[in-house]
């Protein structure tokens, strides 16, 4: 089946190769990309001064449909996700939309819920569609409930991954630009790490909605390892 190269050249310029598995980390500076993250795990273990704790984090996709590629992509981490870390996936429908109205010690049931979830969580990845060259406003809306109350809401300072799917080539590049700006609004912490997009998707999974493009796996290994060490660090 034809692969557009286009979308991988975006994120896969020149890097080395590791293997993962179980892997301990030595140093970690303040600010590195996944890859430079990647690159300081050590197989020896030796002078391990990072902890291999369990971590939960939770998935968020922006997406509403069945059979998203989004949700899909979130469920296919699992698969190269780091011993010891899980990862739940929780979607943004049901949410009412933002009303400061509702919002305050009695919110709505469902909005409690999100909140709490993301309280759970060591870590949120996200993965969004693109809309308009946006993200969509149900995502959007979610984010704006689990920014409040300001300065203390649940995504204050909350490690954040952002990945993005979409049919068309571009893989969701000005969405992702979006959810960073609007993540910083909420004083999130963004994975600093160079953009992890799936264009053409139709083509990267199967019927059954496996990811079984190959260099996109070991990419979304690659981010994934990254992220982690980033998060364990942070
Ligand atoms: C309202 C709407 C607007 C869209 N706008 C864009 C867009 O600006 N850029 C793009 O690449 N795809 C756009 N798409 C296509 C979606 O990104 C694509 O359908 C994607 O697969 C949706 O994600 P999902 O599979 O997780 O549902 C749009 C789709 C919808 C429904």
């Amino acid at each position: 089946m034809a692969h557009d190269e286009s979308v991988d050249q975006l994120t896969d310029s020149a890097r080395p190769e590791c293997v993962f598995g179980r892997q301990r980390i030595t140093r970690v500076p303040d600010r590195q990309t996944s890859d430079q993250l990647v690159e300081v795990a050590d197989q020896t273990g030796a002078g391990m001064t990072e902890s291999t704790k369990a971590l939960t984090i939770l998935g968020i996709t922006g997406s509403l449909r069945a059979g998203s590629f989004n949700t899909l992509l979130l469920e296919a981490c699992r698969s190269h996700l780091p011993d010891g870390v899980t990862l739940e996936i929780t979607g943004v429908g049901g949410l009412p939309i933002y009303d400061t109205a509702l919002d305050g010690d009695d919110p709505p049931a469902g909005v409690a819920a999100f909140r709490q979830s993301i309280a759970d969580a060591d870590a949120v990845l996200y993965s969004t569609p693109e809309y308009n060259f946006s993200i969509p406003g149900g995502l959007k809306n979610a984010i704006d409930w689990a920014s409040r109350p300001a300065f203390r809401a649940v995504l204050t300072h909350k490690p954040s991954g952002v990945l993005s799917a979409t049919g068309g080539p571009l893989g969701g590049v000005r969405a992702q630009g979006h959810l960073k700006q609007i993540l910083s609004g909420t004083l999130s912490h963004v994975f600093p790490a160079n953009e992890f997009l799936v264009g053409d998707a139709g083509k990267k999974f199967d019927e059954e909605g496996r990811l079984t493009d190959e260099k996109t796996r070991e990419r979304l290994e690659r981010y994934l390892t990254g992220f982690v060490a980033w998060i364990r660090e942070h």
